[in-house]
């Protein structure tokens, strides 16, 4: 049993596929989330993000969730990371640094927006990923207008660095390094 407290991270498990379908049609993701692949079937879910469960892709998914006073795990939402460097069809083509990952995430309630809770649920991502010494840099690219997420992100110590243009359009691109010890 977990004890309570902060938000945690968990690989993204088939089971929770059902769940993930629903929260990519919650109106606060469909309007940040998917691109051309917004609003997916429960079969176009399995899909797209089974491969990632069996470590079939480079990008690695997983579920943020908080533990309640019962033990019990709270699903909070979702993230992933990726290795930059050779992500293919199009994406971070100069990127050179293999220690360089990158990271998407959102919330499941849009009731819970504003608060706090995505500021908990980067840092322990970045946390995370951090703890992996081959980790250099650590990257995200909201879209210009997202000003909420570039907030956040900024809280969980991210610094924007340009607007570039990614395969799925205009990004925000923010960087932060490994911190010093
Ligand atoms: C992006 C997301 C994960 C951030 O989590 P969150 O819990 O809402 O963010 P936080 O509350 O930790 O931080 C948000 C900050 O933006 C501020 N903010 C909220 N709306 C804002 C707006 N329209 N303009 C500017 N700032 C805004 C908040 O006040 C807060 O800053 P503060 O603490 O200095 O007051 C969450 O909002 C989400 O899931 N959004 C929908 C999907 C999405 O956009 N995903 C990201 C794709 S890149």
């Amino acid at each position: 049993m977990n004890a309570p407290g902060g938000v945690q991270l968990r690989p993204l498990a088939d089971t929770d596929l059902p769940r993930l379908h629903r929260w990519l049609h919650e109106p606060h993701v469909l309007e940040w989330w998917g691109g051309e692949d917004a609003a997916p079937t429960l079969d176009e879910v399995h899909a797209h993000y089974g491969p990632r469960i069996r470590a079939e892709d480079g990008v690695q998914a997983w579920i943020a969730f908080k533990t309640g006073p019962d033990g019990a795990e709270q699903a909070i939402g979702y993230a992933q990371s990726y290795t930059a460097m050779g992500s293919g069809d199009g994406w971070w083509a100069d990127e050179t640094d293999p220690g360089m990952r990158g990271i998407d995430q959102f919330l499941a309630d849009g009731s819970r927006l504003g608060q706090g809770l995505g500021t908990q649920l980067v840092r322990a991502l970045v946390d995370r990923l951090f703890a992996d010494p081959a980790v250099t840099q650590i990257q995200t690219d909201p879209h210009p207008t997202n000003r909420r997420a570039i907030r956040c992100y900024e809280k969980a110590g991210f610094r924007a660095v340009e607007e570039i243009v990614t395969p799925d359009g205009t990004a925000l691109w923010m960087v932060q390094r490994r911190p010093r010890v």
